[in-house]
């Protein structure tokens, strides 16, 4: 239902523009948001409660960067989500974001991503293998969603035996159908972390969370409800987000075959191509609430109000990136200017993880199975939301 607009924001900066259901979404998550582009930098929509959308590439990265301005505590448009999650560090703010974070990246620092390469390998050769002889899947659920949650289990150390049980956990995380409420999806990751979280506070061993949580924040040791925020942004910001950018990126490949050849034939593109594809296809919005007010884009941003963030915004805006619908596997992204993994004080902290991710799936994949393509008999579906992503890709080799 369409809220009222607000006295400050002016009539022609009013659309209606649900961003859990953009137009045509189904078909084209990236088409859908383009569809705002071309009109004012900043508009309001009165879907969702209402709230500010930057549309202009500049303005989504300089609003996204402005922590000062801009708080990250609301942590989306949903209404009482951030009260729930409470993520550490992905909803604090400064000074008290810092510390936190600081512990964090250095248990996903650079030395231990590559360290886990060769698990992530093995994550990713086990699953390929399964599917291989098979001649058809469909990617999303019998791939996309299983790695990230293998590798996420592997890098806090769960014995391979747990894993079919956080199955059906990953896919209300990643594919929520509306049969668990926010609360209970929240409790049942807890309750899941809760017996590896209390193990690795009292005995660190050399996983992902002991390192963490072995990190000193503000001269003092974390509190047990500061560790389950933690591992419950970890948990949460490294399933839906991977699973959304292999789906994307596997998309890409079945609807370019040259690609597969080019990389198959050319192996040392493939760190250079998972940049360009993960440029060219994020899918990743964040909400932010505005602590002051605010001139943005010739109208007021009131204190309270929320902006909406969202990346495609960005590294789809031909203002910002040269044809910025095509993907070249050449293009010059040193440094890192598109917005897919975020930008400024919250970027996020898996990126390096990330990036090795889809670079080592790219590999093994290419490597080992046969040219795939878009079943003909099935069609491609996308939902959208804060994570937009693929909800079918069905494939045939
Ligand atoms: C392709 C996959 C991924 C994408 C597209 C992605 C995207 C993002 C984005 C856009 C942000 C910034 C959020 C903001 O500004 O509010 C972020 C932050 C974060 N991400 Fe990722 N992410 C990915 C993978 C991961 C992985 C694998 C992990 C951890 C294992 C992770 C953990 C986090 C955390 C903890 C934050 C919060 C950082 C902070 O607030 O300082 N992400 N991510």
């Amino acid at each position: 239902m369409a809220s009222a607009v607000p006295a400050h924001v002016p009539t022609e900066r009013v659309v209606d523009f649900d961003l859990f259901n953009p137009p045509g979404v189904e078909t084209d998550y990236f088409a859908a948001w383009r569809t705002l582009q071309g009109g004012p930098g900043l508009v309001w929509t009165t879907a969702n409660g209402g709230h500010w959308i930057a549309t202009s590439g500049e303005l989504v990265r300089s609003l996204w960067a402005d922590g000062e301005r801009l708080s990250s505590e609301c942590l989306a448009v949903t209404p009482g989500l951030g009260e729930v999650m409470r993520f550490i560090p992905l909803q604090q703010d400064a000074p008290e974001h810092g510390p936190f974070r600081m512990a964090v990246m250095k248990g996903l620092a650079s030395r231990f991503v590559v360290a886990l390469e060769p698990k992530v390998r093995d994550v990713a050769r086990e699953l390929i293998e399964g599917l291989r002889d098979k001649g058809s899947c469909e990617f999303v659920a019998d791939f996309a969603e299983i790695l990230p949650l293998n590798i996420f289990l592997t890098l806090i150390d769960v014995p391979l035996a747990d894993r079919p049980a956080l199955r059906k956990l990953g896919v209300q995380l990643t594919r929520p159908d509306g049969s668990m409420t926010v609360e209970q999806l929240r409790d049942a990751a807890d309750d899941y972390l809760r017996p590896f979280i209390e193990a690795r506070m009292a005995q660190p061993a050399d996983d992902l969370f002991s390192r963490i949580l072995s990190e000193p924040v503000m001269g003092r040791a974390w509190t047990f409800d500061e560790a389950q925020r933690m591992c419950r942004n970890l948990l949460f910001g490294g399933l839906d987000t991977v699973a959304a950018m292999i789906g994307m990126v596997t998309l890409h490949l079945a609807r370019h075959p040259e690609d597969q050849r080019l990389l198959r034939e050319q192996p040392e593109l493939i760190p250079a191509a998972a940049d360009e594809l993960m440029r060219r296809y994020p899918t990743v919005a964040v909400s932010r609430n505005a602590v002051v007010d605010l001139e943005v884009d010739g109208v007021t941003v009131r204190k309270g109000d929320l902006v909406y963030l969202p990346s495609v915004l960005h590294n789809l805006d031909p203002a910002c990136f040269e044809a910025p619908e095509v993907v070249d596997f050449a293009r010059n992204l040193t440094p890192v200017r598109h917005t897919t993994m975020g930008v400024g004080a919250h970027r996020c902290v898996g990126a390096g993880l990330a990036r090795m991710e889809v670079i080592v799936f790219l590999e093994e994949w290419l490597g080992a199975m046969p040219e795939v393509t878009l079943d003909p008999a099935q069609p491609v579906t996308m939902k959208g939301g804060n994570v937009g992503a693929c909800t079918a890709l069905p494939l045939v080799w």
